[in-house]
C-alpha cells in the first residue's frame, strides 16, 4: 500500500536518484545501521533476536557490496533504501524495523559527517606528508640562492630553502583547517528523527560512542539542517587547492627553458604530438587549473544552502556531487605534488646565476645610506638615481666609480661595494623570518617540530 497511485515519472527518478553517486557512502551507512541496531536491541525496542537478525543481515549485505555482487534494483533510489531494501530480503519482515526511531534525514546527516570525517582525517595526513617533503627540500637547498619575485619581476634574492618553506607553512595551515573540519563533524545527528526527535527513549551517547562521535547534536532541528561540516570541508579544500595551484604554477614558470630553474622528472611530464623536442609541465598545469574548480563547488553549494528553510529540504542532496568531486581532485592534486616534489630537481647555476644581479641589492645599498642617519625615503631616491645612471651606461652598480659615487651622496663610500658583494644581501636579512641562513635554520627547526 501506499499514498500513490501512479508510478514516478522517468525524468522525476532522473532527477530525484541519488544512487548513482551516493552509493560511496554505503561503509558509513552499514556502521551506523549497525549501531542504530544495537542500540535499539539495548534500549529494548527490539528484542536482542532481532537485533541480531539485522545486524547478521546488514552483515551479508555489507560483503555484497563489498565483493561488487550487490544487485541495484530499479526502485533504489538512494543507498539508504537500496540497503534497507536488500536487508529486508535477506532477514524477512524483521528488516523494516531498522528504520524505528530514525529517519532519512538525520540518517543521510550521519553518513554525511562521518564520509566528511574520514576524507578531512586523510587531508591531514596528506598535507603534512607534502609539509614534510617541502621541509626536506628547503634541507637539501639550504643555501642555494635564487630571486625573490614580486609582480614577476626580480625582486631580492633569496634561498631556495626560504621559497620553499613558504609552502611548507600553507600546507601546514591546510592541515589545521582540515583538523577543524575533523570537529566540526563531531556531533552526532541520528536520533534527531525527521527533524522533531522520535517517539522512543533512545540512547544517542551509545550510538554516539559506536560511531566515533564526541558528542550528539543537541538540537534535531540543527542536526538535520546542519551542513556546516561540508562548507567547512569545501573551504578548507579550496584554499589547499589554491595553495597547490601556486606551485604548480611556479613550477610551470620554473621549468620552462626562460627560467630554467628546475626540472620535472619523465614521470611527471608529456611530449607533444607534433613537437619532438618538448617536455610540458601538463601535471603542474592542471594541478594550477583545479583550484577554481574546487572554490566553484564551495561557491555552488552556498548557494543551495542560503536562505533553505528549516529542517531538511532536497536541496541538500546537491551536497554530494559538490563535496566528492572536491574530495576527489583535491586529493589527486594533492598526490600529484607530492609525487612531482618527489623527482623534482633544481639547477644551481641557474637559480645563482638570476640572483647575481646587483639590482637585487638596491634596498640593501638605500638601507646602507639609512644606517649612515639619511630617511629611507630620501635614500630610496638617491639609490633610484644610481640605477638609472648605471643603465644608461650600462654597467653593474659596482662598477660605479667612487668619485661618481660621491657626487651622487658623499655617505657613500667603500662599504657600497661590501654590500654589493654576491650572497651579501641574503646574509643580511637577519629579521625574525628573513631569508638569511640562521633564520631559515631556525624555522627549518620550527617546521620540524610543527611536524613531529
Ligand atoms: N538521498 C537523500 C539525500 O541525499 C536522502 C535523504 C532523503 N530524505 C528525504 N526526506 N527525502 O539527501
Amino acid at each position: 500500500m501506499s499514498r500513490f497511485s501512479e508510478r514516478q515519472h522517468a525524468d522525476f527518478r532522473a532527477l530525484n536518484d541519488s544512487i548513482g553517486f551516493d552509493q560511496r557512502l554505503w561503509r558509513y551507512d552499514i556502521a551506523q545501521s549497525m549501531a542504530h541496531a544495537s542500540m535499539l536491541g539495548a534500549q529494548r525496542l527490539l528484542t536482542e533476536q532481532e537485533a541480531g537478525e539485522l545486524r547478521r543481515a546488514l552483515e551479508q549485505v555489507a560483503d555484497e557490496l563489498d565483493r561488487h555482487v550487490f544487485g541495484f534494483g530499479e526502485d533504489d533510489e538512494d543507498i539508504h533504501m537500496a540497503i534497507e531494501r536488500r536487508l529486508t530480503e535477506i532477514a524477512g519482515p524483521v528488516g523494516g524495523k531498522l528504520h524505528t526511531a530514525r529517519s532519512r534525514n538525520d540518517q543521510v546527516a550521519t553518513d554525511m559527517a562521518m564520509f566528511v570525517r574520514d576524507r578531512a582525517e586523510l587531508d591531514v595526513q596528506a598535507c603534512g606528508a607534502l609539509a614534510s617533503r617541502l621541509v626536506e627540500l628547503a634541507e637539501a637547498h639550504l643555501d642555494w640562492r635564487m630571486p625573490g619575485y614580486t609582480h614577476l619581476q626580480r625582486a631580492q634574492p633569496v634561498y631556495l630553502s626560504h621559497h620553499l618553506l613558504a609552502y611548507c607553512w600553507m600546507l601546514l595551515r591546510d592541515r589545521s583547517r582540515f583538523a577543524s573540519v575533523v570537529s566540526a563533524t563531531g556531533s552526532l545527528p541520528l536520533g534527531a528523527g525527521a527533524l522533531a526527535g522520535v517517539n522512543f527513549d533512545t540512547d544517542r551517547q551509545l550510538v554516539a560512542r559506536e560511531l566515533g562521535f564526541a558528542s550528539v547534536a543537541e538540537n534535531s532541528i540543527d542536526a538535520v539542517s546542519n551542513r556546516d561540516f561540508v562548507l567547512d570541508y569545501l573551504a578548507a579544500a579550496a584554499t589547499c587547492a589554491t595553495h597547490l595551484s601556486r606551485l604548480g604554477a611556479e613550477i610551470v614558470l620554473w621549468s620552462s627553458e626562460e627560467f630554467g630553474f628546475c626540472e620535472l622528472s619523465d614521470a611527471w611530464a608529456s611530449g607533444s604530438s607534433i613537437m619532438p623536442q618538448k617536455k610540458n609541465p601538463d601535471a603542474a598545469e592542471l594541478v594550477r587549473a583545479k583550484a577554481p574548480r574546487i572554490a566553484g563547488h564551495l561557491v555552488a553549494f552556498h548557494g543551495v544552502l542560503h536562505g533553505l528553510p528549516l529542517t531538511y529540504n532536497k536541496d541538500m542532496q546537491e551536497d554530494k556531487e559538490h563535496l566528492f568531486d572536491a574530495v576527489d581532485t583535491l586529493s589527486l592534486c594533492l598526490s600529484a605534488v607530492h609525487g612531482m616534489l618527489e623527482a623534482i630537481t633544481f639547477r644551481r647555476e641557474r637559480l645563482a646565476e638570476a640572483a647575481s644581479h646587483e639590482f637585487l641589492a638596491a634596498t640593501d645599498v638605500a638601507d646602507l645610506l639609512v644606517r649612515r642617519g639619511v630617511p629611507f625615503r630620501q635614500a630610496h631616491g638617491i639609490v633610484g638615481g644610481l640605477v638609472r645612471v648605471a643603465l644608461e651606461q650600462g654597467k653593474q652598480l659596482s662598477d660605479l666609480s667612487a668619485s661618481e659615487l660621491s657626487a651622487v651622496s658623499p655617505l657613500l663610500d667603500g662599504e657600497f661595494y661590501e654590500v654589493l658583494r654576491d650572497g651579501a644581501a641574503l646574509e643580511a636579512k637577519v629579521s625574525e623570518g628573513g631569508t638569511s641562513l640562521a633564520r631559515v635554520r631556525e624555522q627549518l627547526d620550527r617546521a620540524r617540530a610543527a611536524l613531529a
